[in-house]
């Protein structure tokens, strides 16, 4: 029996899904030492060094909003997961990888070169957004509209499906890492104190929100002054950081109703209807389905478990291709580039 594998390289965590489960869940992170550029740790500990390694070592975050910015770091980091899931005991394994509805062809085929370097030979690509789908149980293969928003680290991933496949869609270069990036600069220019990014990330899930929240709450946390260079505990509230990161989310309403624009008016109306299915990590900010709802005058629902949708989805199309060949949707397989026994 060969292994399926289900890939999804994001800018913030890799993950992979096998056997009805995530097996492997780490940052996608590496750190290399700077001469050589040898990886010298992978994931949770490459992250945990971030921001806190000698000058010889460095850490690469090889994916950068949602595509591979650096190959030779992706590919290893890719094979190093790959193999210490799985190590030498895959027999022909089976692998389709998730990526965003945006990326061309070559990005597609770069991703599944560095699968292929893992000992990998079956191997597809599906967007994300077309595996989300499938994994909500909605048959998009009718002419019937329904629209995906996946907010991740870094992309803002927005489709709307009809007949098969995406018939709108827009990537913003804008997610939930930019969160913690705009509350990094407004702790500095408002507090003169300078944070990591792991602080800000802190701050962002324990009191930030899409939405100004009825009472203000607060956190405390530590960074450096900017002139002493001394540390400094600070306060921060729910107001200040919503104030912080309110560009930003001014970003992913208006990209969501650019779309909803461009989409024909009976796509609109079954939207309306079902409502949008809002997915990603960075959905789990407290109040973005009210948000979303409230500027698009559209019912937003809700996804539990936000990111298993695009893995259980692929991971039905792995199992069963004619879910999405059988639509108009031009399923994109590698078959020309490697060695593809299975679709
Ligand atoms: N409770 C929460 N509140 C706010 N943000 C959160 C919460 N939980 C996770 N996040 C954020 O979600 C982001 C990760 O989302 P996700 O796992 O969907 O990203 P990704 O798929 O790796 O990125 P991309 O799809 O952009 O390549 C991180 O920035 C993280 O801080
Ligand atoms: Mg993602």
């Amino acid at each position: 029996m060969p292994t399926d594998i289900v890939m999804d390289a994001g800018t913030y965590k890799t993950v992979l899904y096998s056997g009805g489960k995530i097996v492997l869940e780490q940052p996608s992170a590496v750190s290399v030492d700077t001469d050589t550029y040898e990886p010298l740790a992978f994931g949770d500990k490459a992250k945990a060094m971030f921001g806190r390694t000698p000058p010889n070592i460095t850490t690469v975050f090889p994916v950068e909003r949602g595509v591979i910015s650096d190959y030779q770091v992706a590919e290893a980091m890719i094979v190093h997961f790959i193999k210490s899931i799985f190590g030498n005991r895959i027999f022909k394994p089976r692998v389709i990888v998730v990526v965003p509805s945006y990326v061309t062809t070559v990005q597609h085929h770069s991703l599944a070169n560095a699968v292929a370097a893992a000992g990998c030979r079956n191997i597809s690509t599906i967007e994300s957004s077309v595996a989300s789908a499938v994994g909500l149980g909605i048959d998009f293969t009718k002419p019937h509209g329904s629209m995906i928003v996946d907010i991740g680290g870094g992309t803002t991933d927005i489709a709307t499906l009809s007949l098969g496949g995406v018939v709108s869609n827009d990537t913003l270069r804008v997610g939930s890492i930019d969160f913690d990036d705009a509350i990094e600069k407004y702790v500095r220019r408002e507090k003169n104190i300078l944070i990591g990014g792991e602080t800000a990330e802190h701050i962002k899930k324990t009191i930030g929100s899409a939405v100004k929240r009825d009472f203000s709450v607060t956190v405390t946390a530590k960074g450096r002054h900017l002139f002493s260079g001394l540390p400094e505990t600070f306060e921060i509230s729910s107001g200040e950081v919503y104030e912080a990161i309110s560009d930003q989310l001014g970003l992913i309403k208006k990209s969501c109703q650019s779309v909803l624009e461009k989409s024909e008016p009976d796509v609109v109306a079954d939207i309306s209807h079902d409502g949008i299915y809002l997915l990603g990590g960075g959905a789990r900010l407290y109040g973005m389905e009210k948000m979303l709802s409230d500027y698009l005058d559209v019912k937003v629902n809700f996804i539990d478990d936000p990111r298993r949708s695009a893995l259980n989805g692929a991971d039905k199309v792995l199992k069963n291709p004619k879910i999405v060949k059988n639509s108009d949707y031009q399923y994109r397989s590698i078959q020309n580039l490697i060695v593809n026994d299975v679709f």
